[in-house]
């Protein structure tokens, strides 16, 4: 299995974490999770553009070009030989002594793929989801894709020990978004989510699904919704890069509408599978 380190590829097996990496110590660097169908990236545009959108949040240098790191994702789903998938990557400001300050002068940061087999059709996108209702007690600039994911994980976890997929977060009674995934409801046919501002991801699925409701006349809006509304939503769905789109059936032990997968996440379901196909 190759993977890539620094632009170049590379054996799995070849590569070690050092452990002054300021990523490792610190969460001091990005990530992108890109979907690969049928061999192909989707949406790579989207994902390098918010690749380059997070480092610069951060003053990370990037040394490659978006159209570069590309060029380095497509030669390595050939060489694993990747038809359904996704391709993790990351880039940590580099490797230098600890010190919360950044390096001076700046070094080399340090960048890895690696790519996923991933097996289609899932039970979850058929049956629909349990959730739980948390706090969202993440900084404030979530529209990063940081390394830094403690809130997330504790997010989850608290899903995880409930039995439950995912952790739907809310801040001050706002719903903001999954702890991995973006959520949005369907109240009166109408889809409902978060604006894409600094308390959320602008996830790619979320924009893949905002631009299928534009084109098949689902009307929907970019605005934020109390937790009053998504328990009392005809429907929730979640979306993100693994999960694609996926019903919400329970809250907190409480149905969504009747309890099973609602007509427009369904809708949207099969739209987004037409448009991956
Ligand atoms: N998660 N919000 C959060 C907090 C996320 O971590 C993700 C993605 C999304 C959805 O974004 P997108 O549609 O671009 O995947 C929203 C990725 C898949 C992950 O961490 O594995």
């Amino acid at each position: 299995e190759k993977v890539i380190l620094n632009g170049k590829i590379t054996l799995k097996t070849d590569i070690k974490v050092d452990f002054e990496d300021r990523g490792y110590q610190f969460g001091d660097g990005i990530y992108e999770v890109i979907r690969v169908y049928n061999g192909q990236l989707f949406t790579s545009k989207e994902h390098l553009n918010r690749l380059m959108a997070s480092a610069k949040s951060i003053s990370l240098a990037i040394p490659f070009t978006a159209g570069e790191i590309e060029g380095h994702l497509q030669q390595l789903i050939q060489e694993n030989q990747l038809e359904n998938g996704m391709i993790y990557m990351q880039f940590t400001r580099g490797v230098s002594p600890r010190n919360h300050a950044f390096p001076a002068p700046a070094i080399d940061s340090v960048y890895v793929a690696y790519t996923k087999p991933i097996l289609h059709s899932s039970e979850n996108a058929t049956a629909g989801v349990k959730t739980i209702l948390t706090e969202d007690i993440r900084w404030l600039r979530c529209d990063i894709k940081s390394l830094n994911l403690l809130g997330n994980i504790l997010a989850k976890q608290k899903a995880a020990d409930a039995g439950c997929f995912e952790a739907l977060q809310h801040r001050d009674g706002i719903v903001t978004e999954g702890s991995s995934s973006n959520v949005s409801i369907v109240i009166n046919g109408k889809v409902k989510t978060h604006p894409a501002t600094n308390l959320i991801l602008n996830g790619i699925s979320r924009q893949v699904m905002l631009g299928l409701c534009k084109d098949n006349g689902i009307p929907f809006s970019e605005q934020t919704y109390t937790t009053e509304e998504l328990l009392q939503a005809d429907e929730v769905f979640l979306s993100s890069t693994t999960a694609e789109i996926l019903p919400v059936i329970e809250i907190d032990g409480k149905a969504v509408g009747n309890g099973t997968p609602g007509p427009f996440t369904r809708k949207l379901q099969k739209l987004f599978q037409d448009e991956v196909a």
